[in-house]
Formats: structure tokens, sequence, C-alpha cells
């Protein structure tokens, strides 16, 4: 699939701005400030309907103005889409597939797919366990249903027992059979969570492994291991999980109660990342923990192209100057002319360094152009 246009009105310091791509390399070439990102976030407001980095689609208006549109044409193998989404300050959200209207952000993500690698993802393999659990949650959402379901479903549980926890200082009346309740949900939506995510996991572990191979030449090895929150066998079954979680979530009941809030669960776990069998994590030199995550984020890529049965658009922010030659050298092996790429970057020179000839574009102060 790629993106042949966008029309951007009101987008962030966009006024009104059209522009068609190439369906393989497109640079955009700008001083900081200027828009690059911006660009690219619209892409990625198209595939989900959401911003990678605003907190609030509010966020997204050209300041002093009320509503935003974004347009665009997907050309995918068979047929072609228009996409077009409005927001309004009081209307709120709308969006459209050829003219009809959708409601699922997944249902854009089945015409237009993304995957973002900016400089944040650099911090994946050493920061949070929350950036780990994001790295695999939100390609998963959009992509799978059944995931999408049991990861709302769990989110919705885990606030109500968290609710009832907070509130139980009070020492409320039927506190136990209450959060027996939730504690059966939040097993049930959370087992489900966990088997689809070693599942993709255990797909990515294989992918990425590969991949590391490639960018440092073999000799070393990654591993990716879903790690839980709690005693849980690896390959016992949905079941199994569930009632695990069940025993953990009653055993760090005081615990949860004098935190009020839940200790155990998905919403805890983690993804762990090792090189020749040290925990990337906490060890590791910067090289291999960004080979790592090079690794990781195009293993998701063609993990992304088999469950979609296409590939996604890639779309590299300011990562190029990130990478040293080697690694460089091997991203663009990878996304060649094969997959449509936006790549932004303040150096000019970037173009050269691609033998696809790609399309280079100039962004400044809200407007880009075709150079
Ligand atoms: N809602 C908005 N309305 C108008 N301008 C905005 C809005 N949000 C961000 N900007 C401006 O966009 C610019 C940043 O754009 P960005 O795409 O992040 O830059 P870069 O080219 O460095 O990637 C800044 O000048 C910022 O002030
Ligand atoms: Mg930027």
């Amino acid at each position: 699939m790629h993106l042949e246009r966008i029309q951007l009105v009101n987008f962030r310091n966009y006024r009104d701005e059209e522009l068609s791509f190439s369906p393989g390399i497109n640079v955009f070439v700008g001083n900081n400030a200027q828009g690059k990102t911006n660009l690219l976030e619209s892409v990625h407001v198209l595939s989900t309907s959401r911003s990678h980095r605003a907190f609030s689609d509010r966020d997204l208006v050209l300041w002093g103005e009320n509503a935003f549109a974004i347009a665009g044409t997907v050309s995918t193998r068979s047929i072609r889409h228009q996409i077009r989404i409005r927001y309004d300050v009081d209307a709120g959200k709308d969006v459209e597939i050829d003219g009809k209207k959708v409601y699922r952000s997944s249902d854009l993500t089945q015409v237009l797919a993304v995957i973002v690698f900016s400089p944040e993802d650099l911090q994946v393999v050493k920061g949070s366990p929350g950036m780990r659990r994001r790295f695999l949650d939100s390609e998963l959402i959009q992509i799978n249903p059944a995931y999408r379901h049991a990861y709302r479903e769990y989110t919705k549980a885990l606030q109500h027992r968290n609710s009832i926890l907070k509130g139980s200082a009070a020492a409320h009346h039927g506190l136990d059979s209450d959060l027996a309740i939730w504690d059966e949900q939040l097993a049930s939506h959370g087992a489900k969570l966990i088997e689809l995510r070693r599942e993709a996991v255990q797909e990515l572990k294989v992918l990425s492994a590969d991949k590391y191979g490639a960018v440092s030449g073999g000799g070393e090895e990654l591993e990716l291991a879903y790690a839980t929150s709690f005693p849980c066998e690896e390959s016992s079954g949905e079941e199994a999980t569930k009632e695990a979680l069940l025993s953990a979530l009653a055993k760090t009941r005081r615990e949860s109660l004098s935190r009020g809030s839940t200790v155990v669960g998905p919403h805890r776990d983690d993804l762990a990342i090792y090189v020749e069998g040290q925990d990337l994590r906490s060890f590791g030199s910067q090289g291999q923990q960004r080979t790592a995550i090079l690794a990781m984020k195009m293993a998701m890529l063609e993990f992304v192209e088999r469950c979609i049965d296409d590939l996604p658009v890639l779309l590299l922010d300011d990562v190029m100057s990130e990478l040293d030659e080697k690694r460089r050298k091997y991203l663009l092996s990878v996304v060649s002319n094969r997959i449509q790429t936006f790549i932004t970057t303040t150096s000019p020179d970037i173009g050269n360094a691609i033998s696809d000839s790609p399309t280079v574009y100039r962004v400044e102060n809200g407007r880009a152009w075709r150079c």
C-alpha cells in the first residue's frame, strides 16, 4: 500500500497544503521546527485517527482555529481509497473511508498501515517497561481485532478494580465480593491479552534475531521473551494463565489495597531483550541497544506485513542522523524502493546516501514542496 496524496487544512502549522508522494522513498528536508514531524504525524492520524505524540486532538488544530481536516488517497494492490478525517473542537471527530463513516480506527489501518520509527524509540530498550509494552500494543491493537477487544475490556476492568481499591480506605462493606467480580474479569481478559502477546513475541523473536544478525554481521544473538509480572508458565495455555493471574491477584490483594492500584497483570508485564544471554535492558552498549531496536522495528514491519498481507508505510522521523553508517546502510537496504518510506532530516545530503533516487521535498514554516 502507499499514500499517493495528502491534503492538510489547519493541521498543526499547515494552513492549507496539498502534496503528492512517490510510492518509493520520500525525503523531507528542513531546519528544526518547520513542520517535518507534523507532516509524518498527519500520515499517522490518517492511519489510526490518532497522533502518535499528541495527548489530545485539540493540540493538532492550528493555533487560533477550531478544526482541522486531513484527506488522503491511498493505493492498495487492487484498489484506491479516499480517507477523510475531520476534527472540530465542539463537534468532535469524523472519519470517512470512500465517503462512508467509519467508527473503528482499525478500519483505517486496513486501508493504510504505518510503522513509525523516531528517536524516542531508541529509548525502548532501556526505558520503562511501559515503553516496551507500547511497542507491542500500538501495532497489535490496530491489526488484531481479538487483541483490541481483550485490551479494551482488560483496561475497563482494571479501572473498575483500581477505583474500588482506592475507595477501600472507607472499609466499605462487601469489598471482597466486589473485588472478586473484577478479579475474574481481569484474569479472563488479561489471560487472553497475555496469550496474544506471547504469540506475537514468538514471531517477533525469530524475525528480530534474523535482523539483528544482519546488522551486527552475525556472531551475536538477540533474543526476545515475554516476561509476566507474576509467576506463570510460558507454554501452559490461556486457561492456566488465567488461573495463575487469578491466584496472583488474590495473593497481592493486600499490597494492592495499600497502594490503591493493581500490582500484577499484563499492565505490569515486560518484554525482555537479551543479547548473548545478557539482559540488554540493564546491560549492553548503546550500539547493541540501537541495533536491537532497529532489528525489532524491522521485525515489526514484517510482522504487520504478514498480518495485513500488504506492506505498511514506513515513517522514519529524524532517525538517520541518530544511526551510524553501518546501521543506516542496513536500514536503507531494507527500505529500498519496495516499501513506501517517509524520511525526515535536517541534513540535505541524506538523499545522496540513498541509491534508489528518492523524491526530495523541502519543508519550511508550515509549507512543503517537491524540490
Ligand atoms: N497546533 C499547532 N498550530 C500551529 N503550529 C504548531 C502547532 N503545533 C506545533 N506547531 C509548530 O510546529 C512546529 C514544529 O513542527 P515539527 O513538525 O515538530 O518540526 P520539525 O520540522 O522539527 O519536525 C513548531 O514551530 C511549533 O510551534
Ligand atoms: Mg521533528
